[in-house]
C-alpha cells in the first residue's frame, strides 16, 4: 500500500541509528583548552559515536583515500623531497592508514592528544611547513567527502557525516599546528 511505497522510497537514517549504539571514550580535563576547543567547534559525543559508526565505511575505502593524499602531496616537489629524505612513500601510506582509521575509533583521551603533539615535532623536524600541512588536510576531506558522498544515499545524512569529519579534521588541525 501507500505507507509501504513511501517507506521504500525514503532512506533510513541507517548511519545515525548506527551512532546511538556506538561506545566511545571521551576522557578530556573539562578545565583544559583542550575541552574548551571542542566545545567551541561543538563536537560532542554524539559526533564522536557518529564517526565510530562509519570507522567500517573509512576501512573499507581506505587505499583510495591514502592513494589520493600522497598523489597530490608527490605532484609537490619539495615535499617529495621531504618523503624521500626522511622515509618511503609505502612506509607512510601505512602510517596514514592507521592514523586515520584510528582517528574514527571512539577515542579522544589523553592518549590521542599526546599522539597528535609527537606528530607534530615529527613534522616540524622534517621542516613540513604549516602551508602543506593545512593542504594536505583540505586534501584528506575533499577524500572523505566522495567516499560519503559515493556510499551514503540519504542526503540528510551524508551532509551531516560530511559535518562531523569537518569537525574532526579541524580539532586534529587545532592540535597538531598549536
Ligand atoms: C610522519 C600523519 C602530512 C611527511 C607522520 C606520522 C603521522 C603522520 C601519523 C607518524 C608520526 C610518528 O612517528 O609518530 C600525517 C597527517 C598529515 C600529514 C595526518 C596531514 C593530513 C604530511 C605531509 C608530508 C608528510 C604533507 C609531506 C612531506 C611525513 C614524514 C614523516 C611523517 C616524512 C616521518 C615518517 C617516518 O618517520 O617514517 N605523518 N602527515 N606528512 N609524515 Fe606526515
Amino acid at each position: 500500500g501507500l505507507a509501504k511505497k513511501f517507506s521504500s522510497s525514503t532512506p533510513k537514517s541507517e548511519w545515525l541509528e548506527k551512532a546511538t549504539s556506538q561506545h566511545v571514550n571521551i576522557d578530556i580535563d573539562s578545565n583544559s583548552d583542550t575541552a574548551r576547543q571542542m566545545i567551541m567547534i561543538n563536537l560532542q559525543e554524539e559526533d564522536v559515536k557518529l564517526l565510530k559508526a562509519i570507522q567500517p565505511l573509512i576501512t573499507q575505502h581506505i587505499d583510495e583515500i591514502t592513494a589520493s593524499f600522497y598523489q597530490t602531496v608527490l605532484d609537490v616537489k619539495v615535499l617529495e623531497q621531504i618523503i624521500k629524505n626522511n622515509s618511503t612513500v609505502e612506509r607512510l601510506k601505512l602510517t596514514l592508514r592507521n592514523h586515520l582509521i584510528e582517528m574514527f575509533s571512539g577515542n579522544i583521551d589523553s592518549e590521542f592528544i599526546e599522539k597528535r603533539l609527537k606528530i607534530a615535532k615529527v613534522h616540524q623536524a622534517i621542516g613540513l611547513e604549516p602551508k602543506w600541512y593545512m593542504g594536505a588536510f583540505q586534501n584528506l576531506q575533499n577524500a572523505l567527502f566522495d567516499v560519503v558522498d559515493r556510499n551514503i544515499n540519504n542526503h540528510k545524512e551524508s551532509l551531516r557525516i560530511s559535518k562531523v569529519i569537518s569537525k574532526l579534521l579541524n580539532f586534529e588541525q587545532q592540535l597538531v599546528l598549536e
